[in-house]
């Protein structure tokens, strides 16, 4: 086997303590979609949706990386072949465990974005309406997160990886939001094997060639080992 594409979401970071978005009690539980995780919301309220990723960004800046996150990073390292991180998640804990690419296609709670000039830069803890851009000094800074209705990051060069996988893993994802939750058709196409690791099975489990379930900090460890 010679390429291993890997797609997480939130559940590989559950159990570092950052909240997933559709779980029971989960972070669209107790905020509305359209008011913090869409360019109308951020219209309307750009101070509620930096209040929001100010939280998010504070508790992903405590958490650690769990035992998911670590073999994934040493699957990176010592598999004798490709592998390609993509992931769903805003924070930076793959990062944290030692992994060196990972895509992050729906951007990242650590940058800012500046909504005239498209600047990007480290974004500081917390963001409100006041900072000015530092390139075009325009008061229209954003967090550097992909909302609903927005393309995705690096898609072309996802399903170029995709096209060539052997081996398609899904972690941590409910399979509900697209188009990382059409991933696994792609790879099938293209005659990968694809398996899914979650807690419960996820809306697109029927389409993998294999399910394991579990807590991430279980599986994912002993799914790397199978590999190396
Ligand atoms: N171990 C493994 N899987 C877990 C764990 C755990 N400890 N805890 C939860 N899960 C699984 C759940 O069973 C579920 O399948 O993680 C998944 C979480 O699903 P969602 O909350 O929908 O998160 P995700 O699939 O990443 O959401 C995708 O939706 O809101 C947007 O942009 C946001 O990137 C996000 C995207």
């Amino acid at each position: 086997m010679k390429k291993i594409v890997i797609l997480t979401g939130a559940g590989i970071s559950a159990e570092s303590g950052l909240g997933t978005f559709r779980d029971e009690g989960g972070l669209w539980a107790q905020h509305r979609i359209e008011d913090v995780a869409t360019l109308e919301g951020f219209a309307r309220n750009p101070g509620l949706v930096h209040r929001f990723y100010n939280a998010r960004r504070a508790q992903a800046r405590n958490a650690a990386p769990n035992a998911a996150h670590l073999a994934l990073a040493r699957l990176e390292k010592e598999f004798q072949g490709d592998v390609i991180l993509i992931t769903q998640n805003v924070d930076a804990l793959h990062e944290a465990a030692g992994a060196r690419a990972v895509l992050h296609m729906h951007g990242v709670l650590d940058g800012a974005l500046c909504a005239s000039c498209d600047a990007r830069w480290p974004a500081p803890l917390a963001m409100d309406v006041t900072l000015p851009c530092p390139q075009c000094k325009k008061r229209t800074v954003r967090p550097d997160i992909v909302w609903f209705g927005e393309m995705p990051y690096l898609m072309d060069e996802i399903y170029q990886h995709l096209s060539e996988a052997d081996l398609f893993a899904a972690i941590g994802t409910s399979g509900n939001v697209y188009p990382a939750a059409g991933f696994v058709q792609e790879a099938n196409a293209f005659g990968a094997q694809s398996v899914e690791i979650n807690l419960q099975a996820s809306v697109t489990a029927t389409q993998f060639t294999r399910t394991i379930l579990g807590l991430a900090t279980e599986t994912v460890p002993a799914w790397v080992d199978s590999l190396l």
